[in-house]
């Protein structure tokens, strides 16, 4: 496949299917995994492919992936080590179950009572616990006087007070408007990449401009075989969060052969 090109600074591209509270049943789950390995085992990918399973799945899928070509990634952590948190899991747990990494602050936990705290704490933990961390930040609706961007700086603000700098490698950015999210209504590229640099000037301005360019910024938000071509080409970013998408392995398999076309 011709390799196409952004015109920022090349990243490993990325795609990692958010399987939210999906499939019902861990024998589901098996078998769309199994799905995309049949995929990802056949070729040499250049791209980072993982899966965000619900946390009762990882073991057994760690299981199903003994050459991790598809990497696991846990929904959402808890910051503390261990103790009286009842239904929480924290990094460690994770980590011996196979997580590579974890999002952190993903809107549909916002939704559902994380504080800007909360996702601070867990980033910082994740920050320094040797595995990636995938930040989500996005606003809940666009409106005509670009209060937005303000709410994504925010975001970013908040969340990455007193990171220092050194712990930027391990860190993705996934730039996920809420009202994109599970609705088919996509941001356009334009967009897209106007918040990319947006995020990038402010993660510059907290960290230096040679330290921003380190960060992975990825978009999710209704992404499918068919728009993630020119997310990618005129989006500029360095892949993909799906998450309905990634429920359909022909799909999922399209958007990361397309991604892949743009590893260099
Ligand atoms: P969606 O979800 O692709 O179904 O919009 C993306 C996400 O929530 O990460």
């Amino acid at each position: 496949m011709n390799k196409k090109t952004r015109s920022q600074k090349q990243h490993t591209p990325i795609v990692i299917g958010n399987w939210k509270m999906n499939p019902d049943t861990i024998g589901n789950a098996k078998k769309l995994f199994l799905e995309v390995r049949k995929h990802v085992n056949r070729k040499s990918l250049k791209t980072y492919v993982a899966v965000a399973a619900p946390t009762p799945y990882l073991s057994e899928l760690e299981r199903l992936s003994p050459s991790q070509r598809i990497k696991l990634v846990a929904q959402d952590m808890f910051h503390e080590k261990k103790g009286a948190y009842t239904g929480e899991a924290s990094l460690s747990m994770l980590k011996s179950v196979g997580a590579d990494a974890v999002l952190v602050g993903h809107s549909e936990r916002r939704a559902l009572g994380d504080t800007e705290e909360d996702v601070k704490n867990n980033l910082a933990v994740a920050l320094t616990g040797n595995v990636t961390a995938i930040l989500c930040v996005g606003e809940k609706q666009r409106d005509s006087h670009g209060n937005y961007f303000t709410e994504v700086e925010k975001q970013l603000r908040s969340a990455l007070a007193g990171t220092p700098k050194s712990r930027l490698k391990r860190l993705i950015i996934a730039y996920e408007p809420v009202w994109a999210i599970g609705t088919g209504d996509t941001a356009t590229p334009e967009d897209v990449q106007e918040m990319k640099l947006f995020i990038i000037k402010i993660l510059a301005d907290l960290f230096g401009r040679t330290a921003a360019n380190t960060v992975r910024i990825i978009y999710g938000g209704s992404v499918n075989a068919k728009n993630a071509d020119e997310l990618m080409r005129v989006g500029q970013v360095d892949g993909f969060l799906p998450g309905g998408a990634s429920l359909k392995a022909p799909e999922f398999i399209s958007i990361i052969k397309t991604v892949e076309s743009y590893a260099t």
